[in-house]
């Protein structure tokens, strides 16, 4: 062997003793570490860091600019809320995001797309028809970046949106709600004709833009994947544009093909019926603000979707005030209809389940609509203390004894008639029915009143006096509201029974349950 191999092999095999020494320094360390609790955490620690990042950003404590602000939301568990439930409850709370809702998120990666692409250029104007809170996300980019904004907006959105968008320098143009997309009063086609129309300006269309459902799917999604250490099993989000849930849907299902992902879509808008029979329905007015549409946008990715629940709004509106005090958490009334659906998937839960709803604004946006007791007692919308619904009353009528056949008369048969039924059968008023059709009501006080006047009333036909029909509720219609549309439309409402059948509920039926539940309680 030369000198310079044998120099060399010792030098070999110096080294290796020296890594073997250092091997084993390095397990007597981690040794110590595992055995001690510190060292414990410390070991924890370790394996959470050598995980991937799955968002690179800047500390949320110190950030260059608002739009580093944006996205890394909490989950949060509801204690409340869900405490009968098997399986666990979590919010994902994207209204915590800077302009206040989850669109922060796609008009940070729009624009960012826009300038990538030399789509948009240094002084140039973002046009969007914008709900209210895609508009905030591109107001933050605008004035970050030193662009100019002008936002459409349907009239059906809450006055606050759109001066909001207005404190942050967008010209703001208000477009009427009950026209048709393509009509061009829309707020689709008035932003696609300034979009035309004024120079070095660009057009992000959210609804069509596939940056919407990629904001999601690149930082939404794994930040729930992460947050949830990989136990979701079921998330459930209100349905749009569809970016949220497409995005979000896409990444969870690669990471586990069975997690749920569960739409929730507002009494009116397509979705819903379009999922479960395959037909395009009839688009339908609604209240809640930023869920459902009445067109497919391709952000929505319907296959992704495993069910849809329906939502009206009344129930968006009273489990955003519940979830806000009973949880201390203030979202608007779409993620109060996500709450409701998660609730409702939360009730057939197993022990090992977590339900993940997303909540997509804040409640500050809707302070004189949802969070104002005027404007709810207005539309009616009730917030049951006693959660007692019509169907209620009507059982408490029938184990009293006091419910009985429906009594009605007839369009051609005299007012005398009517009178007369109603003293045999004591009641005060009575429904009129033609072809088993409820086509008017009459009154005991207003027959009096025709009395007075001198009328015949053996002469005078019932289609001649009558009112309009009793009002219908379904069977599940919390009292609040029926208390409510007896004080302002009648004293009797029709209540339509599992099954089709309608009760009559008067204002006394009303008063002789509470008056029985008031007998319990003591
Ligand atoms: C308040 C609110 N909720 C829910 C959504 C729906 O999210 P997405 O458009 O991603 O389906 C929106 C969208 O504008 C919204 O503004």
């Amino acid at each position: 062997m030369s000198i310079v191999k044998e120099h060399l092999g010792r030098r070999s095999l110096r080294r290796h003793a020296r890594k073997r020494i250092a091997r084993r320094r390095l397990l007597r360390f981690f040794k110590l570490v595992v055995e001690t609790a510190a060292g414990q955490i410390f070991a924890k620690s370790l394996i959470y860091f050598s995980k991937p990042l799955v968002q690179e950003k800047s500390s949320r404590m110190k950030c260059n600019n608002i739009l580093e602000a944006i996205g890394t939301t909490p989950l949060i568990r509801l204690n409340r809320l869900a405490k009968d439930s098997a399986g666990e409850v979590y919010v994902k709370a994207d209204y915590l995001n800077p302009g206040g809702s989850v669109k922060d998120r796609i008009g940070l990666w729009m624009i960012n797309e826009a300038e990538r692409k030399g789509l948009l250029k240094p002084g140039g104007t973002i046009i969007e028809g914008t709900s209210g809170n895609t508009g905030m996300g591109l107001a933050l980019v605008a004035v970050t970046r030193g662009y100019k904004v002008v936002f459409t907006i349907n009239d059906k959105q809450s006055r606050e949106k759109v001066d909001l968008l207005k404190a942050f320098g967008a010209e703001v143009i208000v477009c009427p709600t009950a026209v048709e997309p393509e009509d061009p009063r829309s707020y689709y086609s008035v932003a696609k004709k300034l979009a035309r129309e004024i120079p070095n300006s660009y057009y992000p269309n959210q609804y069509e833009n596939p940056m919407n459902p990629e904001a999601h799917y690149q930082t939404t999604g794994p930040e729930i994947w992460k947050d949830s250490e990989g136990q979701i099993t079921h998330f459930v989000c209100g349905m749009g544009t569809g970016g949220t849930i497409s995005g979000v849907g896409k990444y969870l299902k690669e990471q586990n093909p069975k997690v749920r992902i569960i739409g929730v879509d507002p009494v009116g808008s397509l979705y819903y019926e379009f999922v479960k029979t395959g037909k395009v329905g009839k688009a339908l007015t609604y209240v809640v603000e930023g869920i459902g549409e009445d067109f497919f946008p391709p952000t929505m990715n319907l296959k992704i979707i495993d069910d849809v629940l329906q939502v009206n709004d009344e129930e968006c509106f009273v489990w955003a005030r519940r979830l806000a005090k009973q949880e201390g958490i203030f979202t608007g009334g779409s993620g109060g209809g996500c709450i409701s659906g998660a609730l409702r998937v939360a009730k057939e839960s197993k022990k090992d389940d977590m339900i993940v709803a997303f909540l997509p604004d804040s409640g500050s946006r809707y302070i004189s609509k949802v969070y104002n007791d005027g404007w709810m007692r207005e539309h009616g919308y009730v917030e049951a203390e006693v959660a007692l619904s019509a169907a209620d009353v009507i059982r408490a009528k029938s184990r009293n004894g006091k419910k009985r056949d429906l009594i009605v008369v007839g369009p051609h048969q005299t007012v005398f008639h009517a009178l007369h039924t109603m003293q045999q059968q004591d009641i005060s008023q009575l429904p009129v029915f033609e072809e088993n059709n409820s086509i008017g009501a009459v009154y005991e006080d207003q027959i009096l009143n025709l009395a007075l006047q001198g009328k015949d009333l053996r002469k005078l036909v019932i289609r001649e006096v009558m009112g309009k029909p009793l009002p219908l509720v379904p069977s599940n219609a919390p009292i609040e509201r029926v208390t409510h549309i007896l004080s302002h439309e009648g004293p009797a409402v029709f209540v339509e029974m599992p099954g089709g059948k309608l009760e009559v509920l008067t204002k006394f039926d009303l008063m002789d349950t509470i008056a029985a539940l008031v007998e319990q309680k003591r």
